[in-house]
């Protein structure tokens, strides 16, 4: 696969010992998104969900990565199983906005094909084959109250990267939101304390890095998962898991502060600035899977 030259030009650039300003395709260039999404978005731990949104047996939420959706099933035997959002048939979405949040099977509702919640095809059985045909099974991690997925086939080389977390987590009340930005991912992920101003105040904190763009934020009081996923080259979902601890009042996530601007792309980066370091560990993050 070539390298966009846009990328190409980022390493010159930081090859330098000067300021360094990205170019425009690297925000806007569907080509280096194609990159990214092979070399650097699937290839870590993400935490996605909390545990208690998949508190009993046949429980499923979805869930994006990036330009993927998954599905995450509580199984019967307590484990919490991943696979893509996507039926063996002729490909559509298994769960959609809507459908049932808990169920003993998976049922499709195009052509009516039924899973087990492991994943495994019901019906209709295909007499051709030998055993019944799965759903392909991704990595799961359950660590300090969070649902950690790895989205890619290849069998993870790390542990996911818990955060430093309060004793209550585990037991945490949730609210979900999310935020669609018209705006390439890099440019909310180079700044990640930026986006803690989305967050309510007993929420906001430091925004510690907890698997590839996602980062944890909190206080003893309330604690925020916050998630990027890139849709295309210019745009983005932010997403926000709120947590607060059990009994304790529920808060909202504000709107996009007026007077932030998302876009810092313009600004040139100063070595050891917070984006010069993003873009040198950008780089070598798509160097090292090249
Ligand atoms: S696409 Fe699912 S049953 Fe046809």
């Amino acid at each position: 696969m070539s390298v966009p030259a846009a990328v190409t030009g980022l390493k010159e650039a930081l090859s330098s010992a000067g300021p360094v300003l990205p170019s425009g395709e690297l925000l806007t260039d569907p080509a280096v998104l194609v990159l990214e999404l092979r070399q650097y978005l699937f290839q870590d731990w993400i935490p996605v969900a909390h545990a208690s949104e998949l508190g009993s047996a046949g429980d499923r939420i979805r869930c994006s990565v990036a330009t993927r959706e998954f599905l995450l099933v509580r199984h019967t035997d307590a484990k919490v199983l991943a696979f893509r959002n996507r039926c063996l048939h002729a490909g559509y979405p298994i769960v959609e906005a809507g459908d049932p949040s808990n169920g003993a099977e998976l049922l499709c509702k195009y052509h009516a094909w039924r899973y087990g919640l492991d994943g495994e095809l019901r019906q209709p059985q295909l007499p051709a084959m030998s055993g019944a045909p799965c759903l392909q099974r991704y990595g799961v991690a359950l660590v300090g109250g969070l649902v950690y997925l790895h989205p890619s086939l290849q069998k993870p080389e790390t542990e996911p990267v818990a955060p430093d977390t309060a004793d209550w987590l585990p037991h945490a009340r949730t609210m979900r939101h999310s935020i669609e930005l018209s705006v390439n991912w890099k440019t909310l992920a180079c700044e990640p304390d930026r986006m803690a101003r989305l967050l309510p105040p007993s929420a906001q904190g430091r925004m510690q890095p907890c698997g590839r763009l996602a980062w944890f934020a909190g206080s003893e009081h309330a604690a925020a998962l916050v998630r990027l996923a890139p849709r295309d080259a210019c745009a983005t979902t932010v997403s926000i898991l709120l947590m607060s601890p059990p009994g304790a009042a529920r808060e909202t996530v504000s709107d996009w502060p007026p007077g932030i601007p998302a876009v810092v792309a313009e600004l040139p980066c100063e070595p050891g600035s917070a984006r010069h370091t993003f873009y040198t560990d950008y780089l070598a993050a798509l160097q090292t899977q090249a």
